[in-house]
Parts: C-alpha cells; sequence; structure tokens
C-alpha cells in the first residue's frame, strides 16, 4: 500500500504531540493524590522507576509499531499479524470507553474555568463549603451535561482540522502555555507560608507508607499518565516520519510527562500544606480544596482562572489524542471520509459521556455489577483493559515482532545508535509481562496483599 499519509512536521512536533498526549488530568489532577494517598516522597521515587522499568518500553514498543506501518492502532496490529489483532480492537474499545468518563471530568475543568472567571470558585475558604458546591455541581442534572457537550465539540474541532492544522498546531501552542502557567503557579505555591513543608512531603521518602499496593498504584499511574497501552502512541507515531528519532521521542516524552507530574504536585503541596488540608484527600484535592487555597490568595480569581485554564488544555490535548485513536480507525478500516469519522466518534462518545456525566445524579440508580456508568467505565479501562493491553504489546513486541524490524525502527535503520537494546528486549519480554500480569490479577480482585 503506497498511500501519501499525513506526517508531521519536525522533530520538535513529534515530541509536543506525544507529549500532548501524555500530559493530561492524570498529571494534574490524579499525580498528585494518589501521591498524596502514597506518602508522598516514597511514591515519587517507585514511580520513576516504573516509568523507566515499565513504560519507557513499551512507549519504544507502541512508536515502533505506528511508525513501521503508518496505520491506525486496528491496522497496525492487523497488518503485523492477524492474530494479534486483537490488540488494537482492544484498544479501540478501550479509548471510546475512557473518553466516556475523561470527557465528564473534563467538563467539570471547563465548568470551573468558566465559573473562576466570574470570581465564583475562589471565593470560599471553607472546604466544606467548596464540597458542597462540587458535589451540587456535578449532581446538577443538566449543566455538566451541557459542559461535557462543549469539550466533545471542542475535541472535534481540533480532530476536524486534522493531524497537521489540529492536533500539531494546536499542541504545539498549547503545551508551552501550560508550561509556563505551571511553572508560576509553582513559585507562587512554594513562597506562600509554610509552603517548603509540601515539598518536604513530595521529596522526603517516608517508606513507612509504602505497601505492595503502592507499587500497584505506581504502574497503573505511570501507565495512565504516558497514554500507553490503549493505540495513543501507536496512532501517534504513525505520523512520525522516517527520520524522527524515536528513543529521543520517547525519552523526552516520559521526561516532560513526570516533569509535569512532578510541577503538578510542587503547585498542590505547598498549597495544601500552606493552608493546612490534608494531603490525603483524594480525587477531589483539584477541584475541592484547591478553590480553598484559591481564596486565600491575593487575586485568588485569577489564579483559580489560570490554572483550570491549565487544567482544560491538558485535557484537550489528550482527550484530542483519544479521539484521534478512534476517527484514524474509522477512517482508514472502514475508509470513511475523515469528515464523517470523526462526526461518528463525536456522536457516539457524546451519547457515552452524556450517560457517564447522567450517571452521577439522575441516572444514579442504573448500575453494572454495583457500579454507576462513570464508575464502571474507570474501572473496566483502568483494571482491566489498560494492563491487558500493556500485557500483550509487551508480549507481542518482545516475542511475536522480529527482533530485526523492533531494531531498524529503534536505530533508524542503523542510523542511530541503541546500546540499550539488549535490555529493551529483555525488559519487554520479560519483566513487563510478569509485572502487568500481577496488576491484572490483581485488579480483578484474584488475589489480595
Ligand atoms: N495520559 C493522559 C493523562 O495523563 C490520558 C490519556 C490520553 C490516556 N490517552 C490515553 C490514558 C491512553 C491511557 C491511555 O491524562
Amino acid at each position: 500500500m503506497t498511500k501519501e499519509r499525513v506526517t508531521l512536521g519536525g522533530k520538535l512536533s513529534a515530541v509536543l504531540v506525544a507529549a500532548g498526549s501524555a500530559v493530561g488530568l492524570g498529571n494534574i489532577w490524579r499525580f498528585p493524590y494518589i501521591a498524596g494517598e502514597n506518602g508522598g516522597g516514597a511514591f515519587l521515587l517507585i514511580y520513576i522507576g516504573c516509568i523507566l522499568l515499565l513504560g519507557l518500553p513499551i512507549l519504544l514498543a507502541e512508536f515502533a509499531v505506528g511508525r513501521h506501518t503508518h496505520r491506525n492502532s486496528v491496522g497496525a496490529f492487523k497488518s503485523l499479524s492477524k492474530g494479534w489483532s486483537f490488540i488494537g480492537y482492544n484498544s479501540a474499545l478501550a479509548a471510546f470507553l475512557i473518553l466516556g468518563f475523561y470527557f465528564v471530568v473534563s467538563g467539570w475543568t471547563l465548568e470551573y474555568f468558566i465559573k473562576s472567571l466570574s470570581g465564583d470558585i475562589a471565593q470560599y475558604t471553607s472546604s466544606a463549603v467548596n464540597t458542597e458546591l462540587f458535589r451540587s455541581f456535578t449532581l446538577n442534572p443538566w449543566r455538566p451535561v451541557v459542559y461535557t457537550a462543549i469539550f466533545v465539540l471542542l475535541t472535534h474541532v481540533v480532530i476536524a482540522l486534522g493531524v497537521q492544522k489540529g492536533i500539531e498546531r494546536s499542541s504545539k501552542l498549547m503545551m508551552p502555555v501550560l508550561f509556563i502557567v505551571l511553572i508560576v503557579l509553582a513559585v507562587r505555591a512554594i513562597t506562600m507560608p509554610g509552603g517548603l513543608e509540601g515539598l518536604r512531603f513530595l521529596f522526603t521518602p517516608d517508606f513507612s507508607k509504602v505497601s505492595a499496593k503502592t507499587f500497584l498504584d505506581a504502574m497503573g499511574q505511570a501507565f495512565f499518565s504516558l497514554s500507553i497501552s490503549l493505540g495513543c502512541m501507536v496512532t501517534y507515531a504513525s505520523y512520525f516520519t522516517r527520520k524522527t528519532s524515536l528513543q529521543a521521542t520517547a525519552l523526552n516524552v516520559v521526561g516532560l510527562d513526570t516533569l509535569v507530574a512532578v510541577l503538578a504536585a510542587m503547585v498542590i503541596f505547598p498549597a495544601v500544606f500552606s493552608v493546612g488540608i490534608e494531603p490525603t484527600s483524594g480525587p477531589s484535592l483539584v477541584f475541592i480544596t484547591l478553590p480553598s487555597i484559591f481564596s486565600t490568595m491575593p487575586f485568588g480569581a485569577a489564579w483559580s482562572a489560570v490554572f483550570f485554564l491549565l487544567l482544560v488544555l491538558a485535557a484537550l490535548t489528550s482527550t484530542i489524542s483519544l479521539h484521534e485513536v478512534l476517527t484514524a480507525y474509522l477512517h482508514e478500516e472502514w475508509h470513511m471520509s475523515r469528515r464523517a469519522s470523526a462526526w461518528c466518534v463525536t456522536a457516539a462518545t457524546m451519547l457515552l459521556s452524556v450517560a457517564a456525566s447522567l450517571s452521577l445524579g439522575a441516572w444514579n440508580d442504573f448500575r453494572i455489577f454495583g457500579l454507576n456508568i462513570f464508575d464502571s467505565l474507570d474501572f473496566v479501562t483502568a483494571n482491566v483493559m489498560l494492563p491487558l493491553g500493556g500485557l500483550c504489546t509487551s508480549l507481542f513486541v518482545g516475542w511475536r515482532l522480529k527482533r530485526s524490524l523492533l531494531h531498524d525502527e529503534i536505530t533508524n535503520h542503523g542510523e542511530l545508535r541503541c546500546r540499550l537494546f539488549g535490555v529493551l528486549v529483555v525488559l519487554l519480554r520479560y519483566v513487563c509481562p510478569v509485572l502487568l500480569l500481577l496488576i491484572f490479577l490483581y485488579n480483578l480482585g484474584l488475589f489480595r496483599l
């Protein structure tokens, strides 16, 4: 097949686009609270270990599959081996299901951004009042639905503009803005009274808080944060040029993603300690505790607007990547026009995410195995499909894919050196599958620690 396929512009584009997918709510909203629940500093060390041992090899494996085949995630695995094409289908289905709840949380960030502009968010110091605000908002029958729908349409606009004009340009613009805003906020948070204590919490390892669960949390977080095992990176790498260095791109993406997570924690923990909130207060850390903090700051409304804009941008570059997995699949495998593909994906994810949003309030009684729609989408993707996808990808690339093919991709056909190629193969063949199998069985509740 010699069909001309779009590619991304330069070296920087590959990094920014892939980092745009990786950096998302996972870094800014999820990482700090998971780290907080697991004792701070020690979690950070274990997390970095997981990123290097599991994240980096699987990211490289996905890059190699995507760039070699130049196809969407389903087509990529299918063209390499019919028998393994289920990895592609698993990834496309999981991308769809993740979008179902990711759009809802993204909608909340949009509402918080808009409300910050009118000064609504940063006015109450009490976290009890802010909890009530958050609850009344998420349980409202129509507001979150409207914001979710707006977010879906925003994503659609970028996808409809295409790979170069939409995805590449938006990432190039949004990623640097995100960095600047995070750094400014971190400086502000650290210089608040008590801020340094937050830094100490984040950087002093306390191994007494470490349990087996800490390792599992760290692995799950590493996968989610790097956008691996759901076809996103396969799809994006399929737009890389033959000259792109997969090794350099992967190292940069891992570095940027980890940096953003650490920076986000450097905003949140100093702020949390400064106003005396527990760092272990869970998923609500961003939506409930931060508004209490902004209200104690001069120009609090402006800070909260800036912060939630940051979340909106981070979420948007990630929803774009998940949407693209499905759009590219329909476009290439079902031979639909890109326009029609994008609309189909938008319509289907709109229905699913509206249902997920309603399931927190009006439709809360509708349960699948005891969970409402929102929670079951989160559960099945994070606990089943993500580790399963990673497991199969590492097995496939480690054992089934020709070693010379992997080597050619990683070294650009011998142009680049890869001194650690042997290590990569060992990690993909043995280390990743064993650890992932453990996570998978644990998440399914087949054993307890
Ligand atoms: N990595 C993104 C985040 O940190 C979310 C995301 C985008 C993702 N694409 C993915 C997670 C693919 C898993 C798989 O928020």
